[in-house]
């Protein structure tokens, strides 16, 4: 049902599509993948089923961090068009019902850019206090984020005298946010691009210069850090009132509860659930549901306008850094055991595909997975037809490689040559001959079929969205049955992590005969016995999922 009052909170029920304009789609044949090219792909997105595009850093950058090195917060980098296409990206989104969000990088700029060029240049600068300097570096230092890169988060720099702050690539010098200018500038770049129509910010490193507000020593105005969270959401909303802010915040679940604002919701809209994210990688790796569900159950309960981020990998490594070591290992063992998989000594850099050796049993029930844990979903471009990784790339690169579109050459990505790409085609039995779009288009038992399927399923039942969340009790370790409970509306999913075909008893509380359990993905139904229990039978890796219908019920199935 839908009640006016929860009509406008629409990432609740979003699903969100996360590209690099670089890598989608090259109109203009440069190698470069471009906004025109991505405005020629709005309806195969819509098409799809995504209603929300996230688009990776489109800014000038000198590419030493693949876009998130930013020169000019309020520029469009030139290889990959202008404003006026950017806006006609967006508009073209608005117009077939999706919006657009981007990366907001609050953290850092890059080492180019002019306020960290006057800033190094003279002690006088009046962009000297926009980042963090010091004679001499802490000895209580934080660890390096790429420490295949960087040894020290400080860096002496000969024409400053001083070192400064980099939590990421020594390119990257962290922005001092403690300094109410640095404040006001963030401000400023939030405002101009949600006047050019988007509808909030991915929010990078989170946590990150969160911290910052407490390693200067200069002017602290907030009481303490989270304060300015709630500052920037605040002027978000009087600016765009149903704008967002999707943060990155990769912490023990407690933590994040902070990030939302506790319970009062008014921080970060949204955050990434990064502690499902790997204990289901553990559970697939297992074969043991237990993981994933305990880490479902152990989210803190937030305000109702709050929302998980639910996803399979992201752009960067897939990490599993919230893992023990054991248990990490557990997961490099089954899905990247060489060492030219594994980045930073804690993640992955393989798409799904390939780390399950591409047996669609097991991708589809990962995806059934994604689309039915209650949160807002979240896609990373190429996920819907199963693209997999050209490690050859390096490091994060290896899952950032064009779109493949049709078995063509580049993968009718490009017309460039292949020498002159935004990054390498992935090759082998992923290769664009054997996963593309066009392909996929015309087979209706394709994974991009049933992707398409499950996000219209995904839609139709808000209480994924919105719903109270539970897991129901059944004897097999292999299996999790959940239910999403959301005004009078109840979907159970049941998904098999197990090769072995099973009948799993289910006993659902408050039920009777009188219901009946419809499926959504497959033609079927399941009746509810007496007493309020009901067999569902899964195949190995199988997957079902089931509306609780009653005889009154008007909903369409
Ligand atoms: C975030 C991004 C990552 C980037 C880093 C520094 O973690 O997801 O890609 O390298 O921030 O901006």
């Amino acid at each position: 049902m839908r009640v006016s009052d929860t009509s406008d909170l629409w990432w609740k029920t979003a699903v969100v599509y996360c590209l690099d304009v670089e890598t989608f789609l090259d109109w203009n044949g440069d190698g470069t993948g471009d906004l025109q090219g991505l405005a020629q792909r709005i309806d195969y997105l819509n098409s799809l089923g995504v209603t929300c595009l996230w688009l990776m850093p489109f800014y000038p950058t000198p590419d030493r961090d693949d876009g998130y090195d930013i020169t000019d917060f309020y520029g469009v980098d030139s290889r990959l068009g202008t404003h006026g296409d950017l806006v006609e990206a967006i508009r073209t989104a608005k117009d077939r019902g999706m919006r657009v969000i981007a990366d907001l990088v609050v953290n850092h700029t890059s080492h180019r850019h002019p306020w960290f060029r006057s800033a190094r240049a003279s002690r006088s600068s009046p962009y000297r206090d926009y980042y963090v300097w010091r004679d001499e570096p802490p000895a209580d230092q934080t660890a390096p984020t790429f420490p295949d890169q960087e040894d020290s988060v400080w860096t002496y720099d000969e024409r400053a005298g001083q070192h400064y702050l980099h939590r990421f690539y020594r390119q990257q010098p962290d922005l001092n946010v403690a300094n109410p200018a640095v404040r006001n500038e963030i401000a400023k770049v939030m405002g101009f691009w949600l006047e050019m129509g988007l509808s909030g910010f991915r929010v990078d490193a989170v946590p990150f210069f969160l911290e910052t507000l407490g390693v200067d020593g200069g002017e602290v105005s907030f009481p303490e850090p989270h304060e300015y969270l709630r500052a920037l959401r605040s002027f978000m909303g009087r600016r765009v009132g149903d704008a967002v802010l999707l943060g990155e915040v990769n912490l023990p679940h407690e933590e994040q509860l902070k990030f939302f604002g506790g319970t009062d919701g008014d921080e970060l809209t949204m955050q990434f659930d990064f502690i499902a994210m790997q204990q289901m990688y553990l559970s697939l790796a297992r074969r043991d549901a237990r993981p994933l569900a305990s880490a479902l159950l152990s989210r803190p309960t937030t305000s109702p306008d709050s929302q998980w981020a639910t996803f399979v990998r992201n752009h960067d490594e897939l990490t599993l850094d919230k893992l023990s070591e054991a248990e990490r290992q557990e997961v490099f063992d089954a899905f990247g055991p060489e060492p030219e998989m594994q980045v930073y000594g804690r993640g992955l850099t393989r798409r799904l595909p390939p780390m399950l050796n591409g047996d669609p049993r097991r991708i589809r029930m990962v995806y059934s997975l994604l689309f039915s844990l209650p949160g807002t979903p979240v896609l990373f471009y190429g996920e819907e037809i199963g693209m997999g990784e050209n490690l050859a790339a390096g490091g994060r690169l290896a899952v950032r490689t064009p779109m493949q579109w049709t078995a063509q050459k580049n993968g009718g990505f490009s017309t460039a040559a292949p020498s002159r790409l935004a990054g390498p085609v992935v090759e082998g039995g992923f290769s664009p001959e054997h996963v593309n779009v066009d392909a996929q288009r015309r087979d209706p038992d394709s994974l991009l079929h049933f992707m398409t399927l499950l996000i219209r399923r995904y839609r139709d039942c808000p209480e994924l969205g919105w719903g109270r969340f539970a897991v129901l009790e059944q004897p097999y370790d292999a299996v999790l049955a959940h239910s999403c409970t959301w005004d009078s509306a109840c979907l159970i999913a049941v998904h098999n992590l197990g090769p072995e075909p099973l009948t799993v008893p289910l006993t659902l509380a408050g039920l009777d005969s009188s219901a009946t359990l419809v499926d959504l993905l497959c033609h079927g139904s399941t009746a509810v016995a007496q007493n309020g229990s009901a067999e569902i039978m899964l195949e190995g890796y199988g997957f079902r999922w089931l509306r609780v219908v009653h005889p009154d019920d008007r909903r369409l199935l």
